[in-house]
């Protein structure tokens, strides 16, 4: 359910990811292009937003990544970190901030965080028997221990997964555990954690949820159900590891907070980092709106555990909505980075320059809303060429030569409106009320589907009306005509905004327009000013979409350029190659093991 109009403001969160790895395009689908709609979206409407994001710098697997490459966590993190945030800023996904969680500020705003829980006697502590690598001489993460698998007998289970059969484990299940530091036995040895204990936050999660979120999208309500059915228990906020932020309690040296403690944390300290005096406004007043932009396997974090934190800290508000989309698999298999079975966003960037919104556009149009989906390169060729540039494209292409041919590119007079004319007006006034619910709701997919409603009925308006034919006879009649297309044409350089931001600007040159697109708090301003993209003579703003004059007459415009190029076979079968190469050698890699 919308519930905008109750807030004064908007903070959005979206996953921060990890910086082992670059991101492909199941995170840019499920997380970061719907969270970069969104904001562009409310901020065209006057919406006061912060988008935040940053990256996830902690946690056992970039410990295991530097192991294996011979090279510090650090290293790590700074190519990783630079990588995506370059992808995202090439991808037009424009965040205010995009900090990282190895900042100073971020350690402070952490350690403070748990200190203040742990003074106030939030935490249990408990003691448990964990494994112990004598020779390396610490203990031993569950990814660190491998061993037989209990339930299918694979040789080289994890101690908390087994990627042979899917089963999750505990690294006590693991028959013949070896260490992956030494290769050594390990042994168990006791260790103290602190641990949140969740099973006090179920009564009132329960309530803050199932009784007061019903709005949730289903996926996102039934899995918090599920979580809450089964009984929460306390989780461990601690870690036996040397890379992470020290836990902030004396006596504890070789421990660290839980990456899943701190990573949530970075959206508080990223917006300190932004607006170091507004900051609180947007994290404690209860007229601030927290959305949290995620995938559907951090629904748990998002949901119970982050919330059960700032519940237990006292100062913070809670998320209002947590949109989480499912996944997205690659040509019919799940994405994989170990199997390197990904698109990743860098490399498209490479291959087809200037097409991020040929990416975010498909991306949008196949989103995994509401279950699991398929990207192909097929449908990607297909979606650019018979949708893109055949509808969206060519209507406006047409629109503009024939304004230039008939009229100097100066925008026609509007004569008397015909029934046809009236009724392209009405389709697209009513796609507009349907855009607007769509994204006001999160369906972002519906959303797109009436962006390009509009283009169809531009296109279909224009064959229709045939303004090539009239000129020969009516040139008041083919002027009333093209006026209706142009403001067609403007219709789309606001509805595309949000999703193809692009080629909107291309297109707003062409109609030599500029656009209201809201507050812009990239530079850091605690109060910013709202921003026009473009010439400011003539600017379209949101609620112009569906009226009938937003160009008025005798406005000149820029000649056509090419709003969307055919994508031809050759690029596509170059992407169809690469995954066909990285298919056989991971058949090869199975078959050998
Ligand atoms: O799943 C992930 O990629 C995590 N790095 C997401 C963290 S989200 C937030 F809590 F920081
Ligand atoms: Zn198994």
């Amino acid at each position: 359910m919308n519930n905008q109009a109750n807030f004064a403001r908007t903070l959005v969160t979206c996953a921060l990811p990890y910086a082992n790895g670059p991101i492909h395009i199941g995170h840019l689908a499920g997380v970061y292009v719907p969270a970069d709609i969104y904001v562009r979206y409310l901020r065209m409407r006057g919406k006061d937003v912060l988008f935040i994001c940053g990256s996830d710098e902690h946690g056992v697997p970039i410990t295991i990544k530097a192991r294996a490459e011979g090279c510090s966590p650090q290293d790590i993190v700074d190519h990783y970190h630079k990588i995506i945030k370059d992808s995202f800023a090439g991808m037009g996904i424009n965040f205010d901030i995009y900090s990282r969680t190895t900042s100073k500020l971020h350690a402070e705003t952490a350690s403070d965080f748990f200190k203040k829980l742990y003074d106030e006697g939030k935490f249990i502590s408990m003691e448990s028997e964990q494994y112990y690598d004598t020779e390396a001489g610490c203990f031993l993460a569950d990814r660190y221990i491998v061993g037989s698998c209990p339930k299918c007998g694979h040789e080289g289970a994890y101690g908390d997964q087994c990627e042979n059969c899917g089963s999750t484990l505990s690294p006590e299940e693991l028959i013949n555990p070896v260490s992956k530091l030494s290769g050594t036995t390990p042994i168990k040895k006791k260790t103290t954690h602190w641990y949140l204990p969740l099973d006090k936050y179920q009564e009132w999660l329960s309530n803050w949820i199932l009784e007061g979120h019903q709005e949730w999208r289903s996926n996102v309500y039934g899995q918090c159900k599920s979580w809450l059915d089964s009984g929460l228990q306390p989780r461990a906020v601690s870690r036996d590891l040397d890379w992470g932020v020290p836990l902030p309690i004396p006596g504890t040296e070789g421990k660290v907070l839980y990456v899943w403690f701190d990573a949530p944390i970075g959206y508080i300290s990223n917006t300190k980092e932004l607006l170091p005096y507004s900051w609180e406004k947007w994290w404690k007043q209860e007229d601030t709106r927290l959305v949290h932009f995620i995938g559907k396997d951090n629904i748990v974090f998002h949901c119970i555990v982050f919330p059960s934190m700032l519940k237990a800290h006292g100062e913070y508000i809670l998320p209002d909505n947590v949109p989480a989309n499912e996944f997205l698999n690659l040509e019919g298999d799940k994405i994989s980075t170990s199997r390197n079975w990904a698109v990743w966003a860098h490399e498209y960037l490479l291959d087809f320059p200037g097409k991020a919104d040929v990416m975010r556009y498909v991306l949008t149009a196949n989103a995994p809303e509401t279950k699991d989906n398929d990207f192909s390169w097929k449908e990607f060729q297909m979606r650019n060429n018979s949708e893109l540039a055949a509808i969206f494209g060519n209507f406006v292409n047409r629109a503009i030569v024939l304004t230039h041919k008939y009229f100097d590119g100066k925008i026609p007079a509007c004569g008397e409106l015909l029934e046809m004319d009236k009724a392209a007006f009405a389709e697209i006034k009513a796609l507009r009320d349907s855009l607007e619910d769509n994204l006001d709701n999160f369906r972002f997919r519906d959303a797109l589907k009436d962006a390009m409603g509009i283009a169809r009925v531009g296109n279909k308006y224009i064959s229709d009306a045939e303004p090539w034919k009239t000129s020969k006879s009516d040139m008041e009649r083919t002027g009333t005509i093209l006026n209706v297309c142009l403001q067609i044409c403007a219709d789309l350089a606001i509805a595309f905004e949000p999703f193809t931001p692009d080629a909107a600007e291309r297109l707003r040159k062409m109609l030599r327009t500029g656009i209201f697109t809201g507050k812009d708090y990239r530079k850091g301003e605690e109060e910013c000013e709202n921003t026009i993209k473009g010439c400011e003579e003539l600017v379209l703003e949101w609620d112009m979409l569906g009226g009938e004059s937003i160009l008025p007459e005798g406005w000149q415009i820029a000649p056509a350029e090419l709003l969307f190029e055919k994508i031809e076979d050759s690029a596509i079968d170059a992407q169809l190659n690469r995954l066909a190469k990285i298919r056989a050698e991971n058949e090869a890699a199975e078959k050998g093991a």
